[in-house]
């Protein structure tokens, strides 16, 4: 199901003027009669992180905003536009091999209009091979450009150049219109950008630096989504520790005060937030896990290393004994919390024993669930001219280890949740079992369990009655 909605009042002129051109798209719509039945479609195709997804969803809103309806099917669309992911070379690959299989699309019909964004193409060597060798690619849009889709589209569909956006300084633009995929769970932007540099990691490059949405803004867009049935949110931030609203009310509002104001607002939701920087976790934070009941249990605090040298050499800025200490402190405060992380296999550097290091810090700090990559070199990033880089036969090697040692870790620590009856909102119906209903809660694993679609929005209590490895078996209870 989608909803569609307003963020919050424009406030910046600049943005204010780009989100006027969607009139003249409308416009133009109109007066071709490509209205209601003979309405033209869009097709968005999203990789990478959840903030993709939540900027994706702006698109949608874009799109729709203009006149577009949403359709599944790329060959049935007249606007495509690629959200891109640049944090490894893979991602890259995929968006490049998917866009380079749009030409059949263009090719059929020369009307559709290709656009691709996101952090692929916010680095000018990559926006530039787009350029180059894919003619068919009307625009290119960087990660702070996403209000500028309208004009350049109404510029393509008028016949005008090809338009490459690349931005001289990454704000906030505030008034974007959202269509949300899903109207239950919700993302919800609270800041953009990063400012660690972590040595491997093009995220600073391609998002900029850290800017925090106003206090005001995000309880605006929070009230507005759960009057609109929004029933989990989670604040999405590269990094929420650093979230700085500035004042309101008369004090600087970090993370943890967004946390309480938010679940002081009337209504049924549960409240997430994802990542946290292990250096800045802060005890109001963790205090705000523990004393908040509308906030989920889970603290995903990505580790990357057990190896206090690769820490170093990756500028985490901590080591594995202080990491622990915070673990220890949110396990303190927070006992059945679930912890999850993410980790990094071959790092240029890595011997054996740094790698069980990383094992080590696995077995010390029982994560529910770890997200791991082997590494991927990142042109522009320190690390990628760093000496001594793992061969990718011994950093696979690594991987599998620690994909065996992940899972044992995680069947025990979700074995925990059988026989509980436990507090979840229903997500969907299950996509591999159509009879049965799909939901999460605090587990970092979903819950599967028969039930009526009429359901799907509501939570219910379940009783867990098996754990498997990659989801929870359960009943509801009345
Ligand atoms: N290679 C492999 N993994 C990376 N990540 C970030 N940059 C790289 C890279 N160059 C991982 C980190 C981060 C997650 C989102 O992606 O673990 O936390
Ligand atoms: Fe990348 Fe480090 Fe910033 Fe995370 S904190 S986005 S890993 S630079």
């Amino acid at each position: 199901m989608a909803e569609q909605y307003i963020e919050s009042a424009v406030t910046d002129p600049e943005t204010a003027e780009h989100l006027s051109r969607i009139a003249a798209v409308r416009d133009r719509l109109k007066a071709a009669g490509r209205v209601g039945d003979a309405a033209p479609k869009y097709f968005i195709q999203t990789f990478g992180c959840q903030q993709n997804e939540a900027d994706s969803e702006r698109l949608a809103g874009l799109c729709a905003a203009m006149g577009y309806v949403k359709t599944d099917r790329p060959e049935d669309a007249e606007l495509i536009l690629v959200n891109t992911c640049a944090v490894r070379e893979h991602a890259e690959k995929k968006a490049l091999s998917i866009i380079g299989n749009y030409k059949h699309i263009k090719d059929k019909n020369p009307a559709a209009v290709i656009g691709v964004g996101g952090c692929m193409v916010t680095q000018k060597a990559r926006a530039d091979k787009l350029k180059g060798s894919y003619p068919y690619v009307s625009f290119t849009f960087d990660t702070g450009a996403v209000d500028r889709v309208p004009a350049l589209l109404d510029a393509a569909l008028a016949g005008g150049r090809r338009e490459f956006v690349l931005s001289e300084e990454w704000k906030i633009a505030e008034g974007i219109p959202i269509r949300r995929a899903s109207k239950h769970m919700a993302w919800l932007s609270i800041m953009y950008g990063c400012n660690n540099f972590c040595s491997y990691c093009i995220v600073p490059y391609v998002r900029g630096r850290e800017r925090s949405r106003s206090a005001e803004a995000i309880l605006d867009e929070a009230r507005a989504l759960i009057d609109d049935g929004a029933r989990d949110i989670t604040l999405l931030g590269q990094n929420v520790n650093s979230y700085d609203g500035g004042p309101y009310d008369g004090r600087r509002v970090d993370i943890a005060d967004l946390l309480h104001r938010i679940s002081a607002l009337e209504g049924d939701f549960r409240l997430r937030f994802m990542t946290s920087h292990p250096k800045d976790a802060s005890d109001r934070l963790i205090e705000a896990m523990a004393t908040e009941d509308k906030v989920v249990k889970h603290f995903h605090l990505p580790v990357q290393a057990g190896s206090d040298e690769i820490l170093r050499r990756m500028n985490r800025k901590y080591t594995a004994e202080k990491y622990l200490e915070t673990a220890e402190k949110i396990r303190a405060a927070v006992p059945d919390v679930s912890l999850t992380s993410d980790i990094i296999v071959g790092f240029p550097g890595e011997t054996e024993e740094d790698f069980e290091a990383t094992l080590a810090m696995m077995r010390v700090a029982r994560y529910d669930m770890v997200y791991s990559f082997i590494y991927s070199p990142r042109a522009g990033t320190p690390a990628a001219a760093m000496p001594d880089q793992v061969p990718r036969e011994v950093a696979s090697a690594r991987m599998e280890r620690l994909l065996a040692l992940g899972a044992e870790i995680a069947d025990e620590r979700n074995a925990r949740f059988l026989g509980r009856t436990l507090r979840v909102l229903v997500e969907d119906v299950s996509k591999n079992e159509p009879d049965k209903l799909t939901a999460r809660g605090d587990p970092v694993r979903p819950i599967h369990f028969a039930g009526p679609p009429s359901l799907i929005g509501q939570f219910v209590h379940v009783r867990i009655t098996e754990a498997k490895t990659y989801c929870l078996e359960g009943e509801v209870v009345e």
